[in-house]
């Protein structure tokens, strides 16, 4: 694999873009918006910046980085020579489902499509295009450069021999890819989220502040960051969409979002991205 089309170029569009460039990929970010692709190239050049301050990479990384990442809004030019589309894309089945049909008839028959998301299924987004074997899930975390997972998700019709290829690629960006199975949150965001709920729910219920809550995990369970923080990074309306998928796919009463989470995401406080959420970030 040497070219590679990461399909949005928002906080993990951006972050995978970022990664693969920085791993000597020759990489096309594509967006409908061009305001977005040019944020994005912004905030790769920031957070190479944060490498370079600390030494992990040198000004000429950088620029080689920089200099590995192409831009462009048009879709089929942007995919039809890569080798693997990652598509990170808003979290909508009805848009994902969309850029799959797009993708399967511009990209080459040989080439492997990936998604990012969090929870849609990999078999779903598979059945609308003709290759389901070559369909797959390539869940990164946020921040991507940093974070050090891969979540590699089968859907029920993936390939050994695209399952390896995808194990392979993560491993030479420096990732520890984990497969898992095609199932409602996968393992990161079945286990995740419950969490991040029942964090909501304490203070819901008013068993303690929001700073006590993440105190107490951050220093009692060592996490880097406390579930409010998390929520809060990860996206309110994030949260709440996966809790939605796992509450749908179990038919369980324990994955019931908090009607806390549901007023804040009504009201716009979704969290680092809106400017407030548990935390004020204005
Ligand atoms: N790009 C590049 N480097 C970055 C970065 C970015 N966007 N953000 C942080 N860094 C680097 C910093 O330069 C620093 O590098 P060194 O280790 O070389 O010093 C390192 O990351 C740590 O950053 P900071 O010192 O600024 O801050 P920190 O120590 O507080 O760590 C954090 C920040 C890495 C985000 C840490 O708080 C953390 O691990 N938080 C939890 C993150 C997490 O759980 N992510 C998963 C979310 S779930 C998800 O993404 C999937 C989903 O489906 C919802």
């Amino acid at each position: 694999m040497k070219q590679i089309a990461i399909v949005g170029s928002g906080t993990m569009g951006n972050g995978i873009a970022h990664t693969f460039a920085q791993f000597g990929y020759q990489v096309n970010l594509i967006d409908i918006n061009e305001e977005a692709l040019h944020h994005a190239v912004k905030t790769i050049g920031k957070n190479l910046d944060r490498q370079v301050t600390k030494g992990s990479i040198t000004i000429a990384d950088k620029e080689a980085t920089l200099s590995r990442i192409h831009t462009t809004a048009d879709l089929k030019a942007g995919v039809s020579q890569a080798d693997l589309v990652v598509e990170a894309a808003t979290e909508n089945i009805e848009l994902k489902l969309n850029i799959f049909r797009e993708l399967d008839v511009y990209a080459k028959p040989e080439a492997i499509l990936a998604s990012n998301t969090s929870s849609i299924s990999i078999t779903q987004i598979a059945a609308v295009t003709g290759r389901g074997t070559q369909v797959i899930g390539m869940h990164f975390m946020n921040p991507v450069p940093v974070m050090k997972l891969v979540e590699v998700i089968r859907g029920y019709a993936t390939s050994d021999e695209t399952t390896n290829q995808i194990m392979a690629v993560s491993a030479k960006l420096d990732k520890v890819p984990v497969e898992v199975n095609d199932y409602p949150g996968f393992v990161a965001n079945r286990i995740l989220m419950p969490m991040i709920n029942e964090a909501i729910t304490t203070l819901f219920e008013g068993v303690a502040g929001v700073k006590e809550i993440d105190t107490v995990m951050k220093l009692g369970m060592a996490h880097p960051m406390g579930p409010l923080q998390l929520a809060d990074f990860i996206g309110l309306d994030v949260c709440l969409a996966i809790l939605q998928v796992l509450q749908q796919g179990f038919g369980q009463a324990k994955y019931a979002p908090c009607p806390l989470l549901i007023n804040m995401v009504m009201a716009g406080k979704t969290g680092v991205k809106s400017g407030e959420g548990f935390y004020d970030y204005s």
